[in-house]
């Protein structure tokens, strides 16, 4: 088992710092994240300092920095994005204020140097920026090593002194060399030796969960899926299982059958508060008003049951399935911009994570990692395929409106006034939906960059009457209109499950939105789609006759005028609509 990791990634804000470290970690080389003002004299066991991007610029007195110490202490360090610029900056050289920026691909251009950084590399490079200042000139001593067409110095060294840093980020997929030039570094420059085997993360977490913990119990809000599942057992592997104990919630959101199946598994409590939630939620429209007010009724239900079961006593800690995803799109690594508030980050859980009374094992993995540990404790693959459902549940699946509003006859198709929320560069979208008439992919990918004020592209595939017919109608979160999302969702789950579509996909989350007419003033969206970790996903096409037997169903259900197809990838919508 490690004690200590050859790599420190120095979290200068943004997403991307625990990717760096996993990144690291499968070259096999054992790599964990620090804060970046982390003193120098912290980080003297570490061969490797990788100091990560972010959104700040380093001429705000606010912008997080490093040690300056850092760049004498023997270290090899690599500056990525933002790190580049605070190299540059901090050691005498120039960076300048970005007018507009440059993000996305990029060509990188090498000057023909023998940088030890890009070793076995030659020739233009794609790579995938997202930045707004530059370096424009390089500190002294040190040597530029290439550029792209809007950023002339993307990659900077000084050997002697064991510095380097890139502009673009070597860490997505994005940046085709991207894995070698981090191999580069980590073991060309850094020297490192391979120390970390993935199995290896197991004990590493249980000892984690032990420090945490120290005398404490730990006590588990249970949703039933994978996450918090697997942040359960190995609570109790690392514990003991006397010493875990856990609760169910049902909060009235779930999906058809859940509670059900959760009244099977032994030593969890079943606590019931659909009154609780529903009453609560009742008037709530907004997207982050739904989020908050969840988030803030599960704190009141936590609270409840900790007082009622005397676990306030200070022998008890929260624990929490929340991984790595949850928390960067939250804005949880520092300064990361905030798409979504998810539940487990809503001002009374931070309150408990500021008085160091939660304990997330998970936090630093994606979900396909943490599939590979639920395996590796043998628990059942039932639990671990499942699709990711989201804490907020049915209500963030059930759009409301505010008034009733009509649709906007356009060239392209039809502008339907239902807002959903995107995520577009780092930030936030909330926007109406374009509906058309084809089930085409490519169209919609077309449209959503060309169409301004749009987020989201829906085709439609099933109705009982001519579009024109429909109108967006006054509606909230009521038990009749969850009861029709839950009947929906049960379909789709049933018929996708039957034809092994399911297993193919990432999530099928289905939407009821406000879309329909006087007898029918609901329609539901479907949205398969494919991902690996959440971050971003493609809308996924399903068989034809999957479609027409789902369809077929659904218009059958009271309620429901229409079905339509999300086809639009993440970025620019968000999987869920909400
Ligand atoms: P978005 O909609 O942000 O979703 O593209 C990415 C992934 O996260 C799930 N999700 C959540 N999961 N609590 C959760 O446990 C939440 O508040 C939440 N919001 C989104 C979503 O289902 C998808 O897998």
């Amino acid at each position: 088992m490690k004690t200590a990791a050859q790599i420190v990634v120095l979290d200068a804000g943004g997403q991307y710092c625990h990717l760096i470290a996993r990144k690291v970690r499968d070259l096999g080389v054992y790599s964990e994240v620090r804060a970046s003002e982390t003193p120098a004299t912290e980080l003297a066991g570490a061969t490797g300092l990788i100091i990560s991007g972010g959104p700040n610029s380093v001429y705000d007195p606010s912008s997080p920095t490093v040690d300056p110490a850092i760049f004498q202490s023997g270290a090899r360090v690599l500056g990525i994005c933002y790190g580049q610029q605070l190299m540059a900056h901090l050691l005498g050289g120039t960076v300048q204020l970005g007018e507009k920026g440059e993000y996305g691909l990029a060509m990188f251009h090498p000057d023909g140097c023998s940088s030890a950084l890009f070793d076995g590399i030659s020739g233009p490079q794609q790579v995938w920026m997202s930045h707004r200042d530059l370096v424009t000139a390089a500190p002294p001593g040190f040597s530029a090593l290439g550029g792209t067409a809007t950023c002339a110095i993307a990659a900077i060294e000084s050997p002697a002194r064991g510095l380097y840093a890139v502009q673009f980020h070597p860490e997505v997929v994005h940046t085709s060399r991207g894995r070698e030039i981090l191999s580069n570094f980590v073991f060309g420059i850094c020297g490192c030796r391979r120390d970390w085997d993935p199995r290896g993360r197991v004990p590493q977490i249980e000892e984690e969960i032990r420090q945490a913990a120290g005398g404490r119990n730990v006590f588990f809000f249970v949703s039933g899926g994978v996450d918090s599942t697997v942040a359960c057992a190995l609570c109790r592997r690392a514990l003991g299982a006397d010493r875990v104990e856990g609760v169910y919630v049902d909060t009235g959101l779930m999906r058809e059958g859940e509670t059900d199946s959760m009244r099977q598994v032994p030593g969890l409590a079943i606590e019931s508060a659909e009154a609780q939630f529903l009453g609560a939620l009742a008037g709530a429209r907004e997207p982050e008003r739904k989020r908050h007010i969840i988030g803030e009724e599960f704190v009141r239900v936590q609270e409840r049951i900790l007082e009622s079961r005397h676990l306030l006593d200070g022998h008890w800690i929260l624990g929490q399935g929340t991984i790595y995803p949850d928390t960067i799109e939250s804005g949880g690594s520092e300064k990361a911009a905030m798409i979504k508030t998810h539940h487990n980050r809503v001002p009374g859980i931070q309150r408990l994570i500021d008085a160091g009374r939660i304990i997330e094992p998970l936090r630093a993995y994606y979900k396909d990692e943490v599939r590979e540990i639920g395996r590796e404790l043998g628990l059942p693959a039932e639990v671990i395929d499942r699709h990711p459902f989201p804490g907020p549940g049915l209500a963030i699946r059930c759009l409301c409106a505010e008034a009733d509003a009509d649709l906007e006859a356009t060239a392209e198709g039809w502008i339907v006034p239902v807002h959903s929320v995107g995520v577009q560069g780092d930030s936030r979208s909330y926007a109406p939906v374009l509906c058309i008439e084809e089930l085409d992919h490519a169209r919609a990918t077309e449209l959503i960059n060309r169409i301004a004020g749009v987020n989201r592209v829906i085709a439609r595939v099933g109705a009982i009457g001519p579009m024109a017919d429909l109108r967006v109608r006054v509606s909230n979160l009521t038990p009749e209109r969850l009861a029709r999302l839950r009947h929906a969702d049960a379909i789709v789950r049933r018929l996708s499950h039957a034809s092994g579509f399911d297993r193919r996909i990432w999530q099928f989350p289905v939407v009821l939105i406000p879309l329909g007419t006087a007898e029918a003033p609901d329609s539901v969206v479907l949205r398969p789609v494919d991902s690996v970790d959440g971050m971003t996903a493609q809308s996924v096409e399903m068989p034809q006759d999957l479609l027409d037997s789902i369809s077929a169903e659904l218009l059958a259900v009271p309620g429901i005028g229409g079905v339509f197809y999300d086809l639009t990838h993440k970025p620019p919508a968000t999987i869920e609509w909400e």
